[in-house]
């Protein structure tokens, strides 16, 4: 009997199978652990259940884990990110059983979750932490059989901490989102150009000279608002971290109140992993022709149901782009139905930066599958070493060597006593 899998058409495997090649190829770090894995199988016979984006990227770290020796079934982790062709390859060539469908509606979202579930993983990689909470609120009885899990996303981690200061986390997670050579990197330059992307394949605007706005400045909104000014955009950053404010005023950026920045922008990305950043009184104040858009996990940072309620009529424009004509005459512009832009207008992350990302998950289902019975059910950083090994396959995949201390310069640091 074949394995069980949900997908739109099989018959798009060979498609996906090419694009999953082809990222492969900007992969280097993934594939070393490819090798590595598959010679020792530190993953031998663990069953393990992700909830990710399901692009060409993931597919590559679906090999390395089958590499390991390990058993995954996989589930789209968004509604509007799965990419038919990978998850077509996924479950006909690698025979990973794959829940996943472009535009499935939310009860075949959460479908596919319990089918996740019904392969009884022992370690969950979560993107946004739908699965642990699904598993958390609906299946107690798969908790016993796991060894922990591991999380993607700062938005999942956010989740997951408040899961455990409710006391309510019953097994570890990693914080792979928390790692150096993951947010650093993933996502400031993953989602700074990403987002770009996805926006420029919606509208094809034109950015120089455009009126850019950021809500959130993360290291997620960091990143757009740096590719954005590199396209010529003028920029303004609204937040309501002082800190992260002064640091935006001081990277050159303008910085205002969203009610001001309404008036005056003409593209809005949301990127604060918070409810209803962009609401009713912008949408009343906005410039005729604004285009709207999330980068955040949720698709609840712009407040879609108070735009349709505005709305005298709705129309898709183009495939990623909806129209909302206001009574006044205006018309507002909503990219991927309020959700990822880059995952729902663009391809995600570029697979050269995922490949940091995904080495940290599968490093961490190695660690987990070794000490996870003896970790407490919190959330857990990714261990130092990871991170580094990380760091110094990525320079040695792109060929930079660095240097180390003299021991005279090693004596120096360690001496308190050395001063004026
Ligand atoms: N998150 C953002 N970009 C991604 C990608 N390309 N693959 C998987 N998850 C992602």
């Amino acid at each position: 009997m074949g394995i069980s899998y949900d997908v739109k058409d099989v018959n798009l495997a060979e498609a996906g199978g090419l694009r999953i090649e082809y990222a492969g190829q900007h992969m280097p770090v993934l594939r070393g652990l490819k090798e590595r894995f598959a010679k020792e199988k530190p993953l031998s016979g663990i069953r393990m259940g992700a909830c990710l984006h399901v692009t060409t990227e993931t597919a590559n770290l679906m090999q390395v884990l089958k590499a390991g020796g390990a058993e995954v079934a996989l589930c789209g982790s968004n509604p509007l990110s799965t990419q038919n062709d990978v998850a077509a390859w996924l479950a006909s060539d690698l025979g990973v059983p794959t829940f996943a469908v472009r535009g499935e509606d939310n009860e075949r979202y959460y479908q596919h979750i319990e089918a996740v579930i019904a392969a009884k993983p022992q370690i969950t990689m979560d993107d946004g932490c739908d699965l642990v909470f699904t598993i958390h609120d609906k299946h107690q009885e798969a908790l016993p059989d796991m060894l922990g899990g591991s999380e993607e996303t700062t938005t999942g981690v956010i989740r997951l901490r408040a899961m455990e200061k409710m006391g309510a986390l019953r097994y570890p997670v990693i914080a792979v989102n928390d790692a150096d050579t993951k947010h650093f990197f993933d996502n400031r330059y993953g989602t700074g150009q990403s987002t770009i992307d996805g926006i420029v394949r919606a509208t094809n605007i034109l950015l120089a000279g455009c009126r850019f706005v950021v809500c959130g400045y993360g290291w997620c909104g960091r990143g757009v608002a740096m590719r954005a000014r590199g396209m010529g955009a003028v920029v303004a950053i609204c937040e309501v971290d002082p800190v992260r404010a002064l640091e935006a005023a001081m990277d050159g950026y303008l910085v205002m109140p969203i009610m001001e920045a309404a008036r005056w922008g003409e593209v809005f990305v949301t990127l604060t992993g918070d409810y209803s950043v962009l609401r009713r009184e912008h949408f009343e104040v906005m410039k005729d022709g604004a285009v709207l858009c999330n980068s955040g996990h949720f698709d609840v940072e712009i407040d879609i149901p108070a735009l349709r309620e505005m709305a005298r009529s709705e129309r898709r424009v183009r495939p990623m782009a909806d129209e909302f004509l206001l009574p006044d005459g205006r018309r507002l512009y909503l990219l991927g139905e309020g959700r990822l832009v880059n995952l729902a207008a663009a391809e995600g992350h570029p697979a050269s930066v995922m490949d940091m990302s995904f080495a940290n998950q599968a490093l961490c289902a190695i660690y987990l599958a070794k000490n996870g019975r003896a970790l407490e059910n919190r959330v857990h950083p990714v261990p130092p070493e990871i991170d580094a090994e990380v760091a110094r396959l990525k320079l040695a995949a792109m060929e930079i060597e660095i240097d180390t201390l003299t021991p005279e310069q090693e004596r120096y640091l360690a001496d308190y006593q050395a001063g004026t």
